[in-house]
């Protein structure tokens, strides 16, 4: 598959979404020497100990998050951390943050379109993604992923799961690893098929299907992952 040329754009992550959503990107290279504004609520979440290039991704991200809330109408409001980590969303949004080396962005969704809602950029050259296949995929992935030569299968299949975990986890707190989803790629989509293979609470019981959207970027790899309100198909 030949990578999109250029940076990553709004209709990018909008494709292949639904219902409306919030987007919201922000490029690490366009700060300058100090971070986008924390909202005061915001500022004693990350604790001193952070160093400068967590504070600064962290910041990016918090302010993808408010771009994408202000498309949903939602202006200055602080986006806070649950205890696993999830960002905490005005009530009646659901959403996901997520950040590379270079970009941050955020999805948001309005509660009545979507249970959950997940996103995931990743850097393509991150090498160590390579040595840690035999961790993210469950053996006809790797078949999939070993038939090309290069990364960039591992990279999608790595995202589109830390998507799928950003969509689910907020639901019900339900923790679950890499083996306990298993997808297939739908070239024709650009979209995986994924099968949860651990009951994440009622109504997701174990073989439940989700759809994940991932595109290949030169230099960014985007996955968006959602859980509709109407319910999600399941197989035995
Ligand atoms: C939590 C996790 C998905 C984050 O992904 P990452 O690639 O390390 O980092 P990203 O930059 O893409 O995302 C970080 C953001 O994820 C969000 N996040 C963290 N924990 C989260 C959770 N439990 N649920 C939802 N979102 C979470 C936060 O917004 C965080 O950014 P912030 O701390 O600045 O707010 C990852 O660290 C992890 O624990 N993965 C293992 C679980 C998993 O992926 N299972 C696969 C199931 S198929």
């Amino acid at each position: 598959m030949a990578p999109i040329a250029g940076r990553l754009t709004r209709n990018d992550v909008r494709r292949g979404l639904p219902s409306r959503v919030g987007v919201g990107i922000r490029y690490l290279s366009e700060i300058g020497p100090t971070p986008p504004p924390l909202h005061p609520s915001e500022e004693g979440i990350l604790g001193p100990r952070a160093v400068a290039g967590r504070q600064a991704l962290f910041a990016l991200g918090r302010a993808a998050g408010r771009d994408a809330l202000r498309e949903l109408g939602f202006e200055h409001v602080g986006i806070g951390r649950g205890e696993g980590g999830q960002p905490l969303w005005p009530s009646g949004v659901v959403g996901a943050i997520s950040h590379s080396s270079e970009i941050a962005v955020a999805l948001v969704g309005l509660r009545n379109d979507y249970v959950g809602l997940g996103v995931d950029v990743e850097d393509p050259a991150r090498d160590q993604i390579a040595r840690a296949a035999r961790l993210v995929c469950r053996p006809a992935e790797m078949a999939w992923v070993h038939a090309e030569a290069d990364t960039r299968r591992l990279t999608m299949l790595f995202s589109a799961k830390e998507t799928i975990f950003k969509a689910l986890y907020p639901i019900e707190r339900v923790w679950f690893g890499f083996e306990d989803a298993e997808l297939t790629w739908f070239p024709q989509r650009g979209a995986f098929k994924a099968r949860v293979l651990k009951s994440v609470g009622d109504g997701y019981p174990v073989g439940f299907e989700l759809d994940v959207n991932c595109t290949v970027g030169s230099g960014w790899v985007l996955s968006t992952a959602f859980v509709p309100a109407g319910g999600v198909p399941w197989r035995t």
